[in-house]
């Protein structure tokens, strides 16, 4: 109850305030209530020059306060900025010396504003710590100024496809959101409208320009005037060079230690190839990671690609090395020989390799036992044994009796002797094989010393094509290009 006798009485005192004794004084206004109180017909909807059939210009400016880094990931960046506005609006001419304050967001809110905003401002938001950051100064020749502290971020498609070594260009776009450009058109204030602070440090990014710009941009509804902000950021390398590059060059380099090592040192460079390749890999998606997902090839995947490439073929490498060290000459002969005639090599070979057992007759002796042990001259001259299997004495001494009547056959002065040397055929074969592991060996230890010249050759060569490309190349190709094709 006490409200409804309160409310008409705050009105009545209002109304007396405002206008009764301004009437019959002659102090200046110094309100904007008071100001508004002369023109009844105000309409805060209502552009200034409607009157008059013309767009109201609307200069703004801004004082970039504070920068954050351009995401790539999120494809974004983040502004703190101190926006000002300039527009004159002829009804809130006054007859004071002095400009006007208003701090009060409702009373500004009576006044005509040109309602810009950030087009691609993700998040916007003004700053209300400790009171509304934000002024609004009447002039009395009717030019208002309104000045806000803004924080936004913005959003920037990047095209990451020079990523490290690219150059974004990121638009800021300022537009009225009511009043299309027959009804206020954007101005830039002056020819540096926009300063930033001296002290702004992004951590891979370094601000090159900011560059003003205007345009008419059209839309469904009709056409605006648009003020862009066209910011243009250098990636800083250094990050990149100490952080991927470096390293990953190192770990590339520490894979060509196997080209030195012995061509049998098998675990050693197998172990070498495959932890440089794993360190490649570990540090390839360490470096993918702060990226976005995007299907076309950085430059950073090239490098990579490169480094993994290079580690990849020095393993190659060593698997033919191996092999070399290992391989046998084609028997082309059998191979062209008929089956007939395979089958009597064969048999011919058997008969040569029989001969080469000696028989051991303090096993042999053992008429119970079931294994016969022959002592075998190996390739290297070494002796061993070879045992047979038999499960019947008597069938045993008829193998026995067999192989000493072929024995007979062959090399008759064979069995005479326990410790013979060799016979001369065999000897050359196994010095064949001596030779052929040497030659083996030297041809593999030949590809290994080859190795060590083209592979640091072919990754110096690799680089002064990858830097001079990206450096001197790539930039030829707009950044942006990508933006300006249809969808
Ligand atoms: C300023 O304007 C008000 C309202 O019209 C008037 O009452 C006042 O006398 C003027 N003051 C001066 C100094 O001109
Ligand atoms: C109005 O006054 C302000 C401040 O004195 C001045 O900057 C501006 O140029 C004036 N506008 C006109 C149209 O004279
Ligand atoms: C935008 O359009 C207006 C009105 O047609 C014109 O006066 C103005 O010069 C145009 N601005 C630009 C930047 O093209």
């Amino acid at each position: 109850m006490l409200h409804l006798f309160l409310i008409p009485q705050f009105f009545l005192s209002n109304m007396v305030h405002t206008f009764a004794p301004y009437e019959d004084s002659d102090a200046p206004v110094d309100d904007i209530e008071k100001i508004l109180a002369m023109v009844p017909s105000y309409n805060r909807h209502a552009y200034p020059n409607q009157d008059r059939e013309s767009p109201t210009e609307v200069y703004i400016q801004m004082y970039i306060e504070g920068m954050s880094s351009f995401r790539a990931q999120t494809m974004d960046f983040q502004l703190d900025i101190y926006f000002q506005e300039k527009w004159e609006d002829r009804r809130l001419v006054h007859n004071n010396t002095k400009r006007i304050l208003v701090k009060d967001p409702k009373l500004f809110s009576l006044i005509w504003h040109p309602d810009l905003y950030f087009a691609n401002a993700r998040t916007a938001e003004f700053h209300h710590v400790t009171r509304p950051n934000f002024l609004v100064w009447i002039y009395p020749n009717g030019t208002v100024w309104y000045d806000c502290r803004v924080s936004l971020t913005a959003l920037c498609m990047q095209n990451l496809a020079r990523y490290p070594m690219d150059t974004q260009k990121c638009d800021l776009r300022i537009l009225s959101y009511a009043y299309d450009n027959e009804q206020v058109i954007i101005q830039w204030n002056s020819d540096h409208p926009i300063d930033t602070n001296p002290d702004i440090r992004m951590p891979d990014m370094r601000l090159r320009s900011i560059k003003p710009g205007l345009r008419n941009d059209t839309y469904a509804t009709g056409v605006w005037s648009c003020a862009l902000a066209e910011f243009l950021v250098d990636r800083e390398i250094m990050h990149h060079i100490i952080q991927s590059y470096v390293p990953t060059a190192l770990i590339v380099i520490i894979s060509w230690f196997s080209f030195w090592l012995d061509v049998e040192a098998v675990p050693g460079r197998v172990s070498l190839s495959i932890t440089t390749l794993l360190t490649l890999a570990t540090q390839s998606s360490a470096a993918r990671m702060a990226l976005p997902q995007a299907s076309y090839v950085k430059a950073i995947d090239v490098w990579m690609g490169a480094c993994m490439a290079f580690v990849f073929s020095a393993m190659i490498e060593f698997t033919v090395v191996n092999y070399c060290t290992r391989r046998k000459p084609r028997k082309h002969r059998e191979a062209r020989t008929g089956l007939a005639e395979q089958v009597q090599n064969l048999v011919k070979n058997y008969r040569e390799e029989r001969a080469v057992y000696v028989h051991n007759p303090e096993s042999s002796n053992n008429n119970n036992g079931f294994t016969t042990k022959f002592r075998c001259l190996s390739a290297q001259g070494n002796c061993y044994e070879v045992s047979l299997c038999t499960t019947n004495a008597a069938e045993q001494a008829l193998i026995e009796k067999k192989q000493i009547r072929e024995m007979n056959q062959s090399q008759p002065m064979f069995l005479s002797n326990r410790l013979m040397p060799l016979p001369s055929f065999k000897r050359k074969n196994i010095e064949e094989k001596i030779q052929r592991v040497e030659r083996n060996r030297k041809y593999a230890q030949s590809i290994d010393r080859r190795s060590r010249v083209y592979f640091p050759l072919v990754f110096i060569i690799f680089n002064a094509v990858y830097w001079w490309y990206y450096a001197y190349y790539a930039p030829l190709v707009d950044p942006n290009n990508f933006m300006d094709e249809p969808i």
